[in-house]
C-alpha cells in the first residue's frame, strides 16, 4: 500500500545528529548553544511585524496560489535591482512564483520537470552534489529519477566538476541542482562556471535548478546571479529556476516566504501543480514578504552582523581546522579530522551541538564520504553569544 520509492529516502541528518547526541548529556554548567539548524535568531525586521499586523483583518480570506500583484511586483523590483536587469527580462506576472518558504518548492519542482520512465526502462537522472541540503535528494527520488551525487570537494571549490560529467549522463538529466552560494561549504560559484552549466543545461536539455537562498549573505562580493548570466546570454530564462528565500535574506524563517524565477510556461504549469498541492501564503505573510523584499536596509544591517561574527571566527580559529571566511552564507565547514567524534566531544565537553559533515554527505565510490573530516557550524546566534559558543567550540577542539 505504499509508494516503495520512499524506502530510498535517506534520513535527515537532524535526526541522525539527535540519535548521536540525545542519549549523551551535555556538559555540566554550560548554557547548551545550537550551532546545527540555519535558522538565524537575528530579530526579524519590525517592518515585517508592522505589515502582518496592518494586514491582519485578511487572514480570513483564502488567499490565491500565486501570492499578490503586490509581492510579485517587490520580487521583480528586488530582482532588477539586484542584479541589473532590464525591466522586460522578468515579468512579475510570468515568470515569479511565489512560495511559502523554498524548502517544499524545491521539493516538487523535481515532479514538474520530470518524466516517469517506463517500468524497465532507464530513469532520468537528476544532478546534486555531495555534501548536499537534503530536500533536493527526497525530490529525486520521489519524481522517479535516479540521484546522482556529484562530488564537490576542495579541490573544485566545493562545487561539482562541470568537465568531469560525462554526455550520456547529461543526456538523460532532468534536472541538476546547485547550490550558491554552496551549503555547508560557504564557496560562491564564478560567472565562468555559472556559464558553463547554464549552457550544459540548454545543450542537453535539462533543468538547472540554482539554489540561491543564501546569496544576501556574504563577506565582500555580492555572488553573481543565474539570472545575470542569463541576461548576458540574451535574456531568455530558459532551462533556468531559480530560488530565493526571506529565511535567510531577512531573518525570517518562521514567515514561511521565498520564491522562484523561470520560464514562463513553466512557471505556469508548476503554479498549476501547487494549485492542487501547494499550500498558498496567507495574504498578511504575501504584504510582510512585499514589505521586506522593497527594502535593502535592514539586509545590510543583517549582513553586517554576519561580517562581525566572520571577523570574530576568524580571530579565534586563524588558520586552525582549515578555517577560511565563507565567501556566501553563514556556515563554518571545518575541517576536525573526524566530524562525529568532534560533535559529540562539543556536546558532552563544550555543551555545544554541531553537524557532523557525514551527515551532509554520501560515500562515493571509493566508500569515501567527502564530509567525515568536517562539522558544520551555523553562525546562527547573535553576535554576543556567538563569541562565547565559538570561544568555547575552539578550545573544546
Ligand atoms: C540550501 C537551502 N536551500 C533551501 C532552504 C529552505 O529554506 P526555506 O524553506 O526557509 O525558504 C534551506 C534551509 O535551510 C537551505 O539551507
Amino acid at each position: 500500500m505504499i509508494n516503495s520509492e520512499l524506502s530510498h529516502l535517506r534520513g535527515s541528518p537532524f535526526g541522525a545528529l539527535r540519535s548521536l547526541l540525545d542519549p549523551l548529556p551535555p556538559a555540566p554548567g554550560l548554557e547548551p548553544v545550537l550551532l546545527t539548524i540555519g535558522e538565524p535568531q537575528h530579530k526579524p525586521p519590525q517592518l515585517m511585524i508592522d505589515a502582518l499586523r496592518a494586514n491582519e483583518h485578511l487572514y480570513g480570506k483564502y488567499p490565491p496560489i500565486e501570492g499578490t500583484a503586490d509581492l510579485r511586483a517587490a520580487i521583480a523590483g528586488w530582482l532588477r535591482r539586484r542584479y541589473a536587469l532590464p525591466e522586460d527580462m522578468v515579468d512579475p506576472d510570468r515568470n515569479i512564483a511565489p512560495v511559502n518558504g523554498t524548502k517544499e518548492a524545491l521539493y516538487m519542482i523535481a515532479s514538474v520537470i520530470t518524466e516517469r520512465a517506463a517500468t524497465g526502462a532507464t530513469k532520468p537522472a537528476i544532478l546534486l552534489p555531495t555534501p548536499y541540503y537534503h530536500v533536493y535528494h527526497a525530490a529525486a527520488i520521489m519524481a522517479g529519477a535516479e540521484p546522482v551525487f556529484l562530488p564537490a570537494g576542495a579541490e573544485t571549490h566545493f562545487f561539482p566538476d562541470l568537465d568531469a560529467l560525462d554526455p550520456a549522463l547529461l543526456n538523460r538529466t532532468s534536472a541538476f541542482y546547485l547550490c550558491n552560494p554552496s551549503n555547508p561549504q560557504g564557496t560562491v560559484a564564478s560567472a565562468e562556471y555559472l556559464r558553463k552549466a547554464l549552457s550544459l543545461a540548454r545543450k542537453h536539455n535539462f533543468m538547472l535548478i540554482v539554489d540561491e537562498c543564501y546569496s544576501e549573505i556574504y563577506d565582500t562580493t555580492p555572488p553573481t546571479g543565474i539570472l545575470e548570466i542569463c541576461r548576458e546570454e540574451g535574456g531568455t530564462l530558459d532551462h533556468v529556476m531559480a530560488f530565493h528565500s526571506l529565511s535567510k535574506r531577512s531573518s525570517a524563517a518562521g514567515l514561511r516566504s521565498g520564491f522562484c524565477v523561470g520560464e514562463a510556461s513553466l512557471i505556469k504549469t508548476f503554479l498549476h501543480l501547487r494549485s492542487f498541492a501547494g499550500a498558498a501564503s496567507p495574504l498578511p505573510v504575501c504584504a510582510a514578504a512585499a514589505a521586506l523584499w522593497n527594502d535593502d536596509t535592514h539586509v545590510a544591517e543583517n549582513r553586517a552582523l554576519y561580517h562581525q561574527k566572520f571577523d570574530m571566527a576568524e580571530e579565534i580559529f586563524g588558520s586552525r581546522f582549515g578555517f577560511y571566511r565563507p565567501e556566501g552564507g553563514f556556515f563554518l565547514w571545518l575541517n576536525v579530522g573526524d566530524g562525529v567524534e568532534a560533535a559529540k566531544r562539543l556536546w558532552t565537553k563544550a555543551a555545544i551541538r554541531v553537524l557532523p559533515g557525514r551527515y551532509l554527505s554520501v560515500a562515493g565510490a571509493d566508500g569515501i564520504n567527502p564530509g567525515d573530516p568536517y562539522i558544520r557550524v551555523a553562525l546562527v546566534a547573535t553576535p554576543e553569544s556567538s563569541k562565547e559558543a565559538l570561544t568555547r567550540l575552539a578550545d573544546s577542539l
